[in-house]
């Protein structure tokens, strides 16, 4: 389903009851042996509230390292992704990121997706009012699947932007799917300006998926909520705990929820029964080797042509053209 932002308002907001595919998507994971959760499902509109606000937190150094490496090399940046793109800015949220860029990128067109669509319609709003003179989209949509761009985007000088490292929540197989049909999508002439976190130490990064606040464990317990809603399912939130905590040997973060008390879940055509100590997977934050990383997008068809990190090495900015 897509849904587009209109001038100032969306045409409709989150959709309140799941669709056929959508509940599918959740039953399986709810009876699946290790139950799971999508991660795509932990933005709704207070989801995508509770990430802005996890940006905020000390802990969590991915979107302030990003966003210094934009600082001090924002022009090279532009220089390498050339102006008048067509700015496809993939889990766009607030839109700040692209927003940032937008005085040395000077796209000819900012299209802003996001599953999250009343967010992201808002956020569009705003930024409509401050860059009148840019061309916007707003499309409320699941790119974590197949995807297909509207006629109103333009074909030209397509550049993905997908940064925060989103790219790491998907397994490397998918992150190579998903980085397949982009390069489809984005013709001789287009690109990609992707961030990417780096692998480190433990402790850096155990506190960055649980901050002292609590935030990260509202964020991730709200997935519960919205799944209540959305599969009219009976989740009891304060019986169930947040962990995140980094696997050297799986190269990811996992995060995860876990059953206080032996419990039993209802919703609309299913049940079970979860053992206190039972977890439900509900996101992998890949961290990458540089090279690593250089490879995957080489795979996909994609040849990068800058790198930009850190002092510390902890997240890398890197445009690919294709190839
Ligand atoms: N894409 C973000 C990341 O992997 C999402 C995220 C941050 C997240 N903290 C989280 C997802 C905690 C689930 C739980 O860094």
């Amino acid at each position: 389903m897509l849904t587009s932002c209109t001038t100032d308002h969306p045409t409709s907001s989150d959709a309140p009851v799941a669709n056929a595919h959508v509940a599918g998507e959740l039953h399986a994971g709810l009876l699946a042996r290790e139950a799971w959760i999508s991660p795509k499902f932990l933005y709704d509109s207070l989801g995508s509230k509770l990430f802005e606000a996890i940006c905020e937190l000390p802990e969590y150094y991915p979107t302030r390292t990003e966003a210094s490496i934009f600082e001090r090399h924002g022009a090279e940046i532009a220089r390498a992704a050339g102006a008048n793109a067509t700015l496809v800015d993939l889990g766009a949220g607030n839109c700040a990121k692209a927003a940032s860029l937008f005085p040395l990128l000077q796209p000819a067109q900012y299209v802003a997706v996001d599953i999250s669509t009343e967010f992201l319609c808002e956020a569009l709003g705003r930024l409509r009012q401050r860059f009148p003179q840019i061309r916007m989209e707003g499309l409320g949509m699941d790119f974590s699947q197949r995807f297909e761009l509207p006629p109103q985007v333009r074909q030209e000088r397509r550049l993905f932007f997908y940064p925060g490292s989103s790219i790491g929540n998907f397994n490397p197989e998918e992150a190579r799917a998903f980085l397949d049909r982009l390069r489809a999508q984005c013709g001789p002439d287009g690109g990609l300006l992707i961030g990417i976190d780096l692998a480190k130490d433990k402790a850096v990064l155990d506190a960055a998926y649980d901050d002292a606040l609590g935030v990260t464990a509202a964020f991730n317990l709200n997935i519960l909520r919205h799944v209540n809603t959305l599969l009219d399912a009976d989740f009891d939130i304060r019986q169930w705990r947040h962990h995140g905590f980094y696997r050297p040997e799986r190269g990811r973060v996992e995060m995860h929820l876990e059953a206080r008390t032996a419990q039993e879940v209802r919703w609309r055509g299913g049940s079970r029964r979860f053992a206190a100590g039972e977890r439900i997977h509900t996101e992998n934050s890949y961290k990458y080797q540089q090279a690593d990383a250089i490879a995957l997008l080489e795979r996909s068809g994609f040849e990068a042509t800058r790198v930009w990190t850190d002092p510390q090495r902890w997240f890398a900015v890197i445009h690919a053209q294709a190839a």
